[in-house]
């Protein structure tokens, strides 16, 4: 065997490389699922970056003893990198107001309907100019690698005309150019009903599927089209028109389901097919057992959850009924500013009734299921992708203790 773009890293101190998660197809995830390997090594082929071997430093293959590059990683615990399945990164302003109003008891609904909400970031985004987008995204996305992300879901939305939409997709497919992070772009056109077509979502929806999803399929401009499915948004039936016209075009779905009413929004979801359903907070107890015979990924959002004061997804339910459950920050302006995805697992773990193995699976396997990217990342197995998070500390619990202090 040619050796010769090989490196080898060892006496890494403890690797979680998520094996027996990714056996299971990411249902109910144990301790042992996350197969943690103690005094570990890893050798990569640095020409496919990906994992050659991987194993306990003691089991080493003789071949692979003499590599002269090779790091050793002592102080280190490794996980594979994190992934963050759902954001709205791009937008111009802020919405400090909206929490403002909160805090005195308003609800995210009363806030929209006020001038404040999704509408009022759009102001701003629209007339923010692609530079600008690029460099406030450019140093979002540094805070999310600092947390050790290294793939990352991006949703449009503030735009919601196709000029300034197409704006926001193009200032993705730039920011690839400038960053090692992988970046997944989501078509969001449904986030809400623009100034424009107030009173008329209907035409507004037969516009995205006529007109807009075509030029932004044609022009590979997303990998995914997803829409808000709720009370004064979007409809069921009109989110299934705009999911069928996204899957004629070859995009894929995620839908945001069920966060304030029950509309089912998670069975739609199943029924089409798509990828991944997010927010869940008040899914139904039909919905669960939808989700749970299903492949579709079961993104559940506790920061925004947190920060809206409304009631966490029933995170419990889900898991042993057998969905696949996995969690992200919802990073946007409005209902959770965070880019701090260890800390989402802090809060799975200590408001939702998460294990430890659990929000680890959410945040990395779970997570990249939640992408279709789950045959390349999400675990440390053989032939995968050699993204990794390496932290400085002695044991993966510190994932979720440190409450988002990650070193
Ligand atoms: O996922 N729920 C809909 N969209 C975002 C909120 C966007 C906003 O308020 O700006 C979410 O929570
Ligand atoms: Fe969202």
């Amino acid at each position: 065997m040619n050796t010769d773009h090989f490196v080898l890293y060892e006496n890494i101190k403890q690797c979680v490389t998520l094996a027996g998660v990714a056996k299971n197809s990411g249902r109910h995830p144990k301790e042992a699922d996350l197969g943690v390997i103690s005094d570990a090594a890893v050798v990569v082929n640095n020409q496919t970056n990906r994992i050659e071997w991987i194993g306990k430093n003691a089991e080493l293959p003789t071949e692979f003893g003499d590599l002269a590059a090779r790091f050793s990683c002592e102080e280190e615990v490794w996980l594979p990198e994190l992934i963050e399945c759902h954001t709205h990164l791009i937008y111009a302003g802020t919405r400090h107001h909206d929490f403002a109003l909160r805090c005195l008891g308003k609800t995210y609904q009363q806030i929209a309907s006020e001038g404040g909400g999704i509408l009022s970031t759009l102001t701003h985004t629209r007339k923010a100019s692609p530079g600008e987008l690029l460099e406030s995204a450019s140093s979002e996305l540094e805070h999310f690698q600092k947390y050790g992300v290294g793939t990352i879901e991006i949703k449009s939305g503030y735009g919601l005309s196709l000029e300034s939409e197409l704006r926001i997709l193009k200032c993705i497919q730039e920011l690839q150019h400038h960053t090692s992070v992988l970046l997944a772009p989501t078509f969001m056109p449904a986030h809400a009903t623009p100034p424009e077509f107030k009173g008329q979502t209907d035409e507004y929806v037969k516009l995205i599927c006529k007109e807009w999803i075509p030029e932004v399929a044609k022009n590979k401009l997303a990998v995914f089209f997803d829409a808000f499915v709720e009370e004064g948004y979007f409809s069921v039936e009109q989110a299934r028109t705009m999911c069928e016209a996204a899957l004629a075009s070859g995009l894929k779905l995620k839908l945001h389901v069920d966060q304030f009413t029950n509309l089912g929004g998670a069975s739609l979801a199943v029924d089409m097919g798509a990828i991944s359903c997010d927010h869940l907070d008040n899914v139904g107890r039909e919905s669960i057992q939808k989700l749970a015979e299903s492949k579709t990924v079961a993104v559940l959002l506790p920061g925004a959850s947190l920060f809206t004061g409304t009631p966490y997804p029933p995170a419990r339910n889900l898991i042993d009924a057998g969905a696949i459950v996995a969690l992200s920050t919802d990073y946007n302006p409005g209902t959770c500013p965070t880019r701090n995805l260890p800390l989402m697992t802090t809060i799975a773990c200590c408001q939702m009734g998460m294990t430890i193995a659990e929000s680890i699976a959410g945040i990395t396997y779970n997570a990249a299921a939640a992408l279709g990217l789950q045959k390349e990342l999400g675990s440390l197995e053989m032939g995968k992708n050699f993204r990794v998070c390496q932290l400085k500390a002695d044991s993966y619990e510190v994932l979720p203790y440190c409450f988002g202090e990650l070193e």
